[in-house]
């Protein structure tokens, strides 16, 4: 086996570090909780959004879903997302039912797994129109359905949370301020929001909470796609790294406060570090799961839009206005800011270890 004496340092110190994360991390894995409630955006939302409701009904449609489970899902992918993957880790034969599924219903069972408040497109504050619940619109849901006793104190105490807040907040606000102008200065708001969920949580009986850093911002295709594709721009992930530091502050100051209260973080940037060896600045990128798989892959998405148009989209003839590559498991990203399948999966392998199945 002729290799480079560095790339083998890289490779073994890479190997160390997933071996320390399934070590650290995955604590809250072993004893599977009784039910999973999830929160956040896109990056957890299993169809949330009505599939009747213009643009928002994307990702009801193909090409996502295309993967699996072959038709729109509702989810914002070619195929599973990482609530799915997690589900499955924690041992659920499925994901949890969606919010909307789940106020048909006259009571809870567990059958159900949980509830998925999440939203694609939210963040902590209001991002892109009143469609689309914020986060603490999310907990009022679940708390009115705590003090209904449609939900048990027993089953929340017995549940998991699973908090999930990638960069939305950050996306409305360059829309609103050219340049992004002092947005590093609004990056401790966010930041702060995030803490008060998790306070909300705790007040609601809460016991068990897994929230996620931010992916790296600079490394989303809808940035990169101005270099072609072929690097990630450091300067748009310097919220990134000011975000995780932050909430990383206030889970380490939570914890101390709330000993009774396991709180587990999900370093999607770490992961994402790893995934690549530390290597994501060239366009062509060895994905590594860290667990002996490697491949290449493109930080070009695989569902790309024509002309300033999203995945998905068709002009007023019904003409598409987006192309869909091949293979969508040679693309991290499926669309300009989702992980492919493929890509979810490869994060979750680094995270938790090999799938349970
Ligand atoms: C990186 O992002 C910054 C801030 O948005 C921008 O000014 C700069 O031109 C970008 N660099 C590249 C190489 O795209």
């Amino acid at each position: 086996m002729e290799r480079p004496a560095v790339l083998m340092i890289v490779t073994q110190l890479s190997t160390l570090s997933a071996l320390l994360l399934l070590c650290l991390a995955p604590r809250g894995l072993d004893a599977k909780p009784r039910a999973l409630f999830v929160f956040g955006d896109s990056y957890a939302d299993t169809g949330n959004h009505s599939p009747y409701v213009p643009i928002l009904n994307r990702p009801w449609k193909l090409p996502y879903g295309s993967t699996w489970p072959g038709e729109g899902s509702g989810r914002y992918s070619d195929g599973k997302i990482f609530t799915d993957f997690f589900a499955e880790y924690l041992g659920f034969p499925a994901a949890p039912m969606t919010a909307r599924m789940a106020k048909g219903k006259k009571q809870y069972d567990d059958s159900m797994h949980g509830i998925n408040f999440a939203y694609g497109g939210s963040g902590m504050f209001s991002t892109f129109g009143p469609l689309i619940d914020p986060v603490h619109l999310q907990i009022k849901q679940f708390s009115q359905m705590i003090e209904s006793g449609f939900l048990s104190k027993d089953l929340i105490a017995e549940s998991m949370v699973l908090f999930v807040v990638c960069g939305n907040d950050y996306t409305a606000y360059g829309d609103k301020h050219p340049n992004d102008e002092g947005i590093l200065d609004f990056v401790p708001s966010v930041a702060s929001e995030i803490d008060g969920s998790l306070k909300a949580f705790q007040a609601l009986g809460v016991k068990k909470i897994s929230i996620t850093k931010m992916l790296p911002y600079g490394c989303y295709p809808k940035i990169t796609s101005k270099v072609n594709y072929i690097s990630c721009n450091a300067s748009e992930n310097a919220r990134t790294i000011l975000h995780n530091k932050l909430i990383t502050d206030y889970v380490t100051a939570f914890k101390e406060l709330h000993p009774d209260i396991e709180v587990m973080m999900l370093d999607f940037q770490q992961a994402f570090e790893l995934s690549f060896q530390g290597h994501y600045d060239t366009d062509d990128l060895l994905l590594s799961d860290n667990l002996g798989f490697q491949r290449r892959v493109q930080l070009r998405p695989c569902c790309e839009g024509i002309g300033g148009a999203s995945c998905g989209e068709k002009d007023l003839f019904g003409r598409k206005q987006y192309t869909v590559c091949e293979s969508p498991e040679d693309s991290f990203f499926w669309d300009n800011v989702h992980p492919s399948q493929a890509g979810w999966e490869t994060l979750c392998k680094v995270l938790f270890g090999p799938l349970p199945y």
